[in-house]
């Protein structure tokens, strides 16, 4: 994803090739920085406000220096120009700093990646890992934290075996979410996916999905459902803000058509973020 304009706090606008981070901020050293990923449809972000709540709340978490919301909107209006009324991508970052010293904030606004039309189009194949279920506050439940190596590795086990992405399963077998996803399939006309408390991220596009599934026609159930649940649905598919809602033709080696829920909910995605 190539970097098309970054702000930093106290800075403001700087060149997307220049270093953004003190080398002793923890968030380098520790993983110690919370992070959003969020699309700009036609230059204008998307739930821009839910994933401020949702960084705020991991930061909390997290114990780091509270975020100045206002200081990453102002950040967030600096880098926008730079998507030129078209679609981009959008990360803001909140870091600890180093010790005793001031928290960081960037914005970073990258170019939409190539490749995700082209899986929405084919369909995306998954295999199951075994993740961990947060169930202790220190397991960083929900939380959206740059200590992201696990999840890195769990789609480069994915991609060693053949496949697009990982989807976490916990030692009972019970699915959890995508390495950088959430899951949902469909049994005829109601949609099944991972209830929060089973410390998944709470996704914003879930959220989106949870209020458009209704006017779509279907029903939803949260909850702990096992992976042969998965394996024995209609279709299965991932939702995530930068590649919305992507189908998945294949999961530990079953096959699914292109299902009518993923498209149907990808359309809707699409009028809804049109109106923003
Ligand atoms: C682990 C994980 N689950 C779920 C999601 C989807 O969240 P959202 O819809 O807010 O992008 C992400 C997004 O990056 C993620 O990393």
């Amino acid at each position: 994803m190539s970097l098309l304009a970054l702000a930093v706090t106290g800075r403001g606008l700087i060149d997307p090739q220049e270093p953004a981070v003190r080398a002793d901020d923890e968030a380098l050293l520790r993983g110690r920085a919370a992070f959003e990923t969020l699309k700009i449809y036609g230059g204008r972000p998307f739930r821009l406000d839910a994933h401020l709540d949702r960084l705020a709340a991991s930061a909390e978490v997290m114990a780091l220096p509270a975020v100045e919301r206002r200081r990453l909107e102002v950040l967030t209006g600096l880098v926008l120009p730079k998507a030129e009324q078209g679609d981009a991508v959008l990360r803001l970052v909140w870091t600890a700093g180093p010790q005793g010293g001031p928290p960081s904030g960037l914005a970073l606004l990258s170019e939409l990646p190539a490749w995700i039309e082209d899986v929405r189009l084919r369909g995306a194949s998954a295999v199951s890992l075994l993740g961990v279920r947060a169930t202790a506050p220190w397991l960083l439940p929900g939380v959206k934290s740059t200590s992201y190596a696990v999840n890195m590795a769990a789609d480069a086990e994915a991609k060693r075996r053949g496949a697009d992405e990982a989807i976490f399963v916990d030692g009972d077998g019970i699915v959890l979410e995508g390495s950088v996803t959430n899951v949902w399939w469909r049994v005829g006309k109601t949609l099944r996916t991972p209830a929060l408390d089973l410390g998944i991220l709470a996704g914003v596009t879930r959220q989106t999905l949870l209020e458009l599934a209704g006017p779509c026609g279907y029903v939803v159930e949260e909850g702990a459902f096992p992976l042969a649940d998965a394996l024995s649905a209609d279709e299965v598919f991932t939702s995530s803000s930068v590649r919305e809602i992507l189908p998945v033709v294949e999961l530990d080696g079953r096959r699914y058509e292109l299902g009518a829920a993923a498209a149907v909910l990808q359309q809707a995605l699409h009028e809804r973020a049109a109106k923003v």
